[in-house]
């Protein structure tokens, strides 16, 4: 297993077949545009490898005939394996991790540098021994460019060393098991060439949705720092095009074998040819040296804005976790990804698990991206906007008006949900019917929501974000219908996010009826919708809501929904999940725990014996508990008592516990979310959610999801814990709320984010909230610090408050260092960081 035993590095020792794929995920190098898997150079996929490299957004559909019916799947393609690098002595046999020459292997992801470092020794029969050390990067710099640097030094031997140096374009889309039976070959190889000093090169294409792909790779040698010609072989077959080099080694002296690739999609903008391009950018190309110089640079940008910096008492293991998920957020979800027609994936760009596919996960990202890269964030909203059609048209077909956005969607925002999922406890397929999760779209109007808050970017509410919020809101709006027996309106025929519960038991039709989730989230984007066409008014947005047809009676239903809404409860005011939940049998969670271990996948437990979580009080994952996410218990009060329910404080601990009691935790975003229901009610429970959180990925806990992938989501998800959690952050009524509650093993949170044009520093112990804003031309903002209010000017500004039991006393004028308090205006006080 890898630990993570510094707060800047993910370190393994040996080679572990088990979890060699776990690896690959993990170590995997990207930079928004493209991800590659950290595979081992010197193996292609088979055992306990699986080399990926994946473009954002390249998609193919494949159609495949079984059980007497054709499925047709939209896949995330893997592209060619630019990193092979293959060697052996001679004409010995080609030396590959995992097997009997290689040992003493060390693989070291620094991830404040991106780069990944692995060394070992080989040692063949006649007792030759190598040392080899290598570093791979995917440019944070060079979007386009990736490059791998090894070292050969040659023990106690001298002679011929071969190195076999290529691009690998055999490859298929076979690392899901349950996906086999699909068909998994989706790009064709068109053209490859290659000479001696440029390298090979490839030109592949996909087979349905016809995106060119061109990747190109140089490989040098150098000994000392300077270029030496050797002799090399060119083969360019078209599936496999590359050079054999024969380089004459001596005893004791180290030689470097430089490879540097490239790749260029069609998709790309301002390019003549992907092939083309991809030579040409890896004939410009500097040294490895030179890349990697602009490369950590870039790094050093980004984490300069994305940093959240835990210092906890044990020692750097979750500092350097979170480090870890916020590393592969930014590989994912970079600035590379401004001009890119393309969401992202539930399991990043990591490995082909969900095929790629985009779902709902993205909430947990923006939450994140706004208040650090919100010009990412916008770009995933262009995604979903550009995508607003296919979902206006799947509204229609489904009799409503608005848009229905799909719970999976991948290139042109068609469902792309499986309607079959694979069973591994009983070999069989089961029907899925997670394609009813109509709250996608709450969770993309709340995005656009958040966007807002945290930016203000009207230009961009009055362009894109006002028809995606106003659209959903729509959908959600005639999804409701008015029981005339309660006087209330109702949702029907959906599910929640507990994929647990997909209909009631003993019926075929699915889905469920008034699932808190979504009602009361409709109550809640219908309110902001309101606000959004009250806003627009005011500020020049009459295009858009003439183009949206708003009418004044439509609106008044909106309102009227925001009073009328039903929510279900049962028990002592505590939120039922779906009408009937309270009437389901209670399950023995514990006795399956006892029995099973990881009851994970209880509904895959129960199918297998016949039977189905549907009768249950037991859930995957958190659903009401979300409302408490996504909203503050402010929030969810007015939402509620607009509704006309009085719901009593007490009710909110009451409800949690209830749910807390009941879940399996068989997705990695639940236990995001049950840190976050706990912080207020137990500490020490939240913190173990929280480290639970954070092991997900790296120790694999779902045994055997991570090498098909990062959880994105959830990886997200502990960054916003620690961030607007733990400091207590909201964006709301135009302002900024900081209310930090730590838990007790957090010494010390520090995160530098944009509020609004205004880049702040925010740290928090358990005594004292500090504030630093550095200058701005952007217009004065407000932050509520622990109940104090400062308003930030441009000329930066710097402020510490108490907290804690204490909070809430007005501030000192010693505790006050600079600042703008209640609109006062201090000193001029500029603050570069
Ligand atoms: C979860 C969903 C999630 C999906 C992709 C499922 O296991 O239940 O909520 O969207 O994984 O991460």
């Amino acid at each position: 297993m890898g630990t993570v035993d510094a707060a800047w590095t993910l370190d393994y020792d040996g080679f572990d077949q088990a979890t060699e794929g776990v690896r690959e995920s993990l170590c995997a190098l990207g930079n928004g545009y493209v991800v590659t898997r950290g595979a081992a150079p010197e193996a292609s996929a088979g055992g306990a490898h699986y080399p990926g490299t994946y473009v954002a957004g390249v998609f193919n559909r494949l159609r495949t005939r079984r059980h007497g019916h054709v499925d047709e799947t939209e896949s995330l393609v893997n592209l060619p394996n630019w990193l092979e690098l293959r060697w052996r002595i001679a004409s010995g046999p080609w030396i590959v991790p995992g097997t009997d020459a290689v040992v003493d292997l060390r693989q070291t992801l620094d991830l404040r540098a991106g780069v990944l470092h692995r060394r070992y020794r080989a040692v063949d029969s006649a007792g030759r021994a190598t040392t080899v050390v290598s570093r791979c990067l995917v440019s944070m710099a060079a979007p386009h460019v990736a490059a791998l640097d090894t070292t050969f030094i040659p023990e106690n031997w001298s002679g011929l060393l071969h190195v076999r140096s290529g691009i690998d374009a055999r490859t298929a889309n076979t690392e899901v098991t349950a996906d086999l039976p699909l068909g998994s070959r989706h790009l064709r190889a068109e053209r490859a060439g290659g000479n001696g000093t440029a390298g090979v090169w490839v030109r592949m294409r996909t087979s349905q949705s016809q995106v060119i792909v061109g990747m190109a790779a140089r490989t040098r040698v150098l000994t000392a720092g300077r270029i030496v010609e050797v002799p090399r072989r060119v083969t360019t077959a078209a599936a496999r095009p590359h050079e054999d080099l024969a380089i004459r080694v001596e005893a004791g002296h180290p030689l470097t074998v430089e490879k540097i690739a490239a790749v260029y999609t069609s998709r790309d903008r301002a390019i003549s040819e992907p092939a083309t391009a991809a030579r040409d950018e890896v004939a410009r190309a500097g040294t490895f040296a030179a890349l990697q110089a602009a490369h950590v640079d870039a790094w050093r940008d980004l984490w300069r804005r994305c940093h959240v910096e835990l210092c906890a008492d044990d020692g750097a293991e979750s500092a350097a976790r979170l480090n870890l998920h916020t590393f592969h957020v930014l590989q994912t979800a970079s600035e590379h990804m401004r001009d890119l027609d393309a969401g992202v994936g539930a399991r990043g760009l990591h490995g082909e698990g969900y095929r790629g596919h985009v779902f709902w996960d993205e909430l947990f990202l923006h939450r994140v991206l706004v208040l650090h890269l919100p010009e990412v964030s916008r770009a995933l909203l262009r995604y979903r906007h550009r995508r607003l059609d296919p979902a206006r048209r799947a509204a229609r077909a489904a009799g409503h008006r608005g848009a229905m956005f799909p719970w999976q969607s991948g290139s042109d925002g068609r469902e792309e949900t499986p309607t079959e999922l694979y069973n591994p406890r009983s070999g069989q397929w089961m029907p899925d019917r997670s394609v009813h999760q109509r709250h996608v779209g709450l969770a993309i109007a709340y995005s656009a929501w958040q966007y807002y808050q945290a930016t203000g970017d009207l230009a961009f509410m009055t362009t894109h974000g006002a028809e995606l919020v106003c659209e959903i809101a729509r959908f959600f709006a005639d999804l409701a219908q008015e029981n005339p027996a309660t006087g209330r309106y109702e949702i029907t025929g959906v599910m929640g996010p507990d994929e647990f519960h997909d209909g009631y038991p003993g019926t075929d039709t699915p889905g469920l009826a008034n699932n808190a989730y979504t009602n009361v989230m409709t109550a809640w984007l219908l309110r902001r919708a309101l606000e959004l066409v009250a806003l627009l008014r005011h500020h020049d947005g009459a295009a858009v809501l003439d183009r949206l047809g708003l009418t004044d009676g439509e609106l008044a239903r909106w309102a009227d929904i925001t009073t009328r809404m039903y929510v279900p409860f049962h028990g002592d005011g505590i939120i039922s999940q779906f009408d009937g939940y309270a009437d389901l049998t209670e399950f023995d969670l514990a006795g399956y725990r006892a029995r099973y271990g990881n009851v994970g996948r209880l509904d895959l437990i129960l199918a297998a014996e016949g039977d189905t979580p549907n009768r249950y009080q037991v859930s995957k994952q958190a659903d009401v508990l979300m409302l408490f996410f996504l909203l503050s218990a402010e929030e969810l009060r007015e939402v509620l008592s607009g509704l006309g329910y009085a719901w009593p404080e007490e009710a909110l601990p009451r409800t949690v516990n209830h749910y807390f009691s009941r879940v399996s935790h068989g997705s990695t975003l639940s236990r995001v979310v049950h840190a976050w229901v706990r912080t207020r009610t137990d500490r020490d429970c939240s913190w173990d959610c929280f480290t639970e959180a954070l092991a997900a990925d790296v120790l694999d806990t779902q045994g055997g999801t991570t090498r098909e992938g990062i959880h994105l989501g959830a990886m997200a998800g502990t960054i916003d814990l620690a961030e607007r959690c733990y400091l207590g952050l909201e964006t709301r009524d135009d302002a900024l709320w900081l209310n930090p509650v730590l838990p007790k093993e957090i010494n010390r949170l520090r995160t530098t984010l944009t509020f609004r044009g205004h880049r702040l520093q925010v740290t928090a112990t358990h005594t004292e909230l500090t504030v630093i804003a550095a200058a701005t031309d952007a217009a004065p903002v407000t932050v509520h610090a622990a109940g104090r209010e400062l308003r930030l000017g441009d000329t930066g500004t710097e402020a510490t408050v108490p907290t804690g039991p204490k909070s809430g006393h007005p501030a000192t004028a010693n505790s006050i260092r600079r600042g703008l308090i209640d609109g006062s205006h201090p000193q001029s006080a500029r603050t570069e960081f």
